[in-house]
């Protein structure tokens, strides 16, 4: 039997078959309910790697109390101790926690958190220095100091560099805040070389700060959750306040230039359906929602077509936003 306490057992090496004795971070849970030989309970479990259901059957030993214990002992976001047996159910893995096997399900002290929450497969160093080369070339001293404003803040740069860039869409990793941002930011700057046309200084600080609201937005613990203001506000009205603030508070920062940057940030998702308030109303704010919707796409596509290569052999797969993806 696996030591506990030592190596982690990843979702995605689980097989048909193996016996689990590891750590994983609890996304959601499922309220009890009776089942032939008594009570049960699904949870979600998840790690760095990937996400699998778990089931706990009670048996006959346990009565309903005691199942209901257990659940309320153990809530989302907690790490648990899980001993378990996979089994294949309705074509997806899942781990079975009989206790009349030996099998547990307990609150752990586990606190290696980087096992539970994915990182950027880009050194997040390397990525900061980039970011930075891109504050250096913007030539317009008003813009230039609003970016210092945020990126040369000790507080602001620590958060910015961990922050996860969604939940469960493109970039949900740490570091994928700066990862969206520098792909942003690369499209927008070859734009600004084939369009003569755009404020190149404009666009690029629009790109640099569309998402900064996401800092706030999102919290990282054993898992990625949004933040009481990130639901009930979110990054794209946020990222606007916070760029208003930040022009308010440097002097002499132009009007005109103030109210483009922030219509920027609030149009940046382009839709109103798509949670923007306004739509993109000049060339640089449309170029920026297209480049913001261009890396958000490439990058769905290619972690559907990867997850789908990892648990299907067949041509095609199916995704309910994406239709049909092909995999060869
Ligand atoms: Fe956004
Ligand atoms: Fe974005």
């Amino acid at each position: 039997m696996v030591d506990h306490m030592g190596k982690k057992q990843m979702v995605a090496d689980l097989k048909e078959g193996d016996e689990v004795d590891s750590h994983f971070s609890i996304s959601y849970r499922k309220y009890p309910r009776a089942y032939r030989d008594g009570h049960s309970f699904e949870l979600r479990l998840q790690d760095s790697s990937g996400q699998i259901n778990a089931v706990y059957w009670g048996g006959r030993e346990q009565d309903q109390g005691a199942v209901q214990e257990l659940y309320d002992s153990i809530k989302e976001r907690d790490v648990v101790h899980v001993r378990g047996k996979v089994s294949i159910f309705r074509d997806a893995l899942q781990i079975g926690i009989d206790p009349g096997r030996g099998h547990v399900v307990e609150k752990s002290a586990f606190s290696d958190l980087s096992c539970f929450v994915p990182t950027s497969p880009r050194d997040l160093d390397e990525m900061m220095r980039e970011l930075d080369r891109a504050v250096e070339q913007i030539a317009n001293a008003d813009m230039r100091s609003l970016l210092q404003h945020f990126f040369a803040d000790e507080g602001f740069r620590a958060r910015f560099r961990v922050s996860p860039a969604a939940i469960t869409h493109h970039c949900n990793r740490i570091g994928g805040l700066l990862e969206h941002t520098l792909n942003t930011h690369s499209i927008c700057g070859f734009m600004a070389v084939r369009y003569s046309e755009l404020d190149r200084d404009l666009l690029l600080t629009g790109a640099l700060l569309h998402d900064i609201g996401k800092v706030r937005e999102y919290v990282v613990t054993s898992g990625i959750d949004c933040t009481l203001e990130g639901r009930l506000v979110g990054h794209v009205v946020m990222g606007g306040q916070m760029v208003d603030e930040a022009c308010g508070s440097i002097p002499g920062f132009p009007g005109i230039t103030r109210l483009k940057l922030v219509h920027m940030v609030l149009s940046s998702h382009g839709k109103l359906e798509c949670g923007s308030p306004k739509t993109p109303s000049f060339p640089e704010a449309t170029v920026l929602a297209q480049a913001d919707q261009m890396t958000a796409t490439v990058e769905k596509h290619i972690s559907l077509r990867a997850e789908a290569c990892t648990r299907t052999q067949d041509d095609w797969t199916w995704d309910r936003e994406y239709g049909g993806i092909f995999l060869r």
